[in-house]
C-alpha cells in the first residue's frame, strides 16, 4: 500500500505510470469512508490500471466551521478498507497546508448557474470551494477518469462543467448511488443518527420511488404537494426542499418536455443531521 503525503513526490509516480502506459483512475474523498465510496473505487479498479484515492477534508468547502472540525477523521480505518481492497491502490492523503499554502481560499467560479440551484442556496461557497480542490487534486494526479457518485448529483454536474470549460481531458465518470439495505443513501452522516432514526430515514428513498411511479402520471405540482404533505405526516424527518429538475440544468420545472431527462431531490433533517438523496425519473 503507498500512502503519499506530498504532492511533487505523487506527481512524479504518476508521470512514470504514464511513461509506461498505465491508465489513471482517480477517486477524490473526505475520508471516513463507508460502502458508497468503495463502489467508487471498484468501478475506478474496474476499468483503469492504477487508481488514487484521495482523503482530505476540504476546508474550503465547508460553509460553517464547526461542521469542518467536527467532520469525522478516520484514516488509519480508510486505509485497512482501501488495503483489503486492493493493495495497489494509491492513497493521497495531504495536510491542508500541502494543497492550500498559507492562504486557505476559494477561487470563485461560474458553473453557468448551476451553482444557484438546490444545495446552492443552502450552501453558500460550497461549490467554489469543491471547484478549488478540484482543480488543485486534478492538477497533482492528472487523472484520465475521475468517479464522482450520483448520490451528490449536483456536484458531479459541477464537475462536468468544471472539466468542460477548462478542456481537461480527463472523463468524468457518475458512479450510481449506493444504499443500505432499507434504502437509505450511504453516507457518514448516517452513523449520526440513532438506530432508529436510521430505520426511519429510509422514508426518504421509499418517498423518491413514490415519486418516480407518479412521475409522467400526475401533474409536478400534484406530486410536489403529495411529498410535502406525506413529509407534514412524518414527526422525524423535515424537508428542507423537494424538487424535479433537469439533469443538464438541474432548474426545477413545473411541466416536463420530450427528451429531457430529471430526478427528483429531496433533502431534509433528521434532528440535527441533514440528508439528502436523489433519484432519476425517465
Ligand atoms: P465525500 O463526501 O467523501 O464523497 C466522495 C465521493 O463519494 C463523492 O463523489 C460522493 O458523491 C461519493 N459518494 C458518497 N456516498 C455515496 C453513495 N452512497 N453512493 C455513491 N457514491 C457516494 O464529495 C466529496 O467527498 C467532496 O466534495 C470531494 C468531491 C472529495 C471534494 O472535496
Amino acid at each position: 500500500m503507498q500512502i503519499y503525503k506530498e504532492k511533487q513526490a505523487l506527481s512524479e509516480l504518476i508521470k512514470t505510470f504514464k511513461k509506461e502506459g498505465y491508465s489513471i483512475g482517480f477517486v477524490p474523498t473526505m475520508g471516513a469512508l463507508h460502502q458508497g465510496h468503495i463502489s467508487l473505487v471498484k468501478q475506478a479498479l474496474a476499468s483503469c490500471d492504477r487508481v488514487v484515492v484521495s482523503i482530505f477534508v476540504n476546508p474550503t468547502q465547508f460553509d460553517n466551521p464547526k461542521d469542518l472540525e467536527k467532520y469525522p477523521r478516520t484514516l488509519e480505518d480508510d486505509i485497512f478498507l482501501l488495503k483489503n481492497l486492493d493493495n495497489n491502490i494509491i492513497i493521497f492523503s495531504p495536510d491542508p497546508s500541502e494543497i492550500y499554502g498559507k492562504e486557505v481560499s476559494r477561487e470563485r467560479f461560474s458553473f453557468d448557474g448551476l451553482e444557484y440551484e438546490m444545495e446552492g442556496k443552502y450552501r453558500d461557497g460550497h461549490f467554489d470551494g469543491v471547484g478549488t480542490v478540484i482543480k488543485k487534486l486534478f492538477e497533482i494526479v492528472n487523472p484520465d477518469k475521475a468517479f464522482f457518485g450520483e448520490k451528490d448529483f449536483q456536484q458531479l454536474q459541477i464537475i462536468r462543467k468544471l472539466a468542460e470549460k477548462n478542456n481537461w481531458n480527463t472523463k468524468i465518470i457518475g458512479c450510481p448511488i449506493d444504499r443500505e439495505t432499507n434504502g437509505l443513501a450511504r453516507s457518514s452522516r448516517n452513523e449520526r443518527l440513532s438506530p432508529e432514526e436510521r430505520q426511519k430515514a429510509a422514508f426518504i428513498y421509499e418517498t423518491l420511488q413514490q415519486v418516480k411511479e407518479d412521475f409522467g402520471i400526475k401533474s409536478v405540482p400534484e406530486v410536489t404537494s403529495r411529498v410535502k404533505e406525506l413529509f407534514n405526516g412524518n414527526p422525524t424527518l423535515r424537508l428542507e426542499y423537494f424538487e424535479i429538475a433537469s439533469e443538464a440544468t438541474l432548474k426545477s420545472i413545473q411541466e416536463p418536455v420530450n427528451g429531457e431527462k430529471y430526478r427528483a431531490f429531496i433533502a431534509a433533517y433528521s434532528g440535527e443531521i441533514r440528508l439528502i438523496d436523489n433519484i432519476a425519473l425517465n
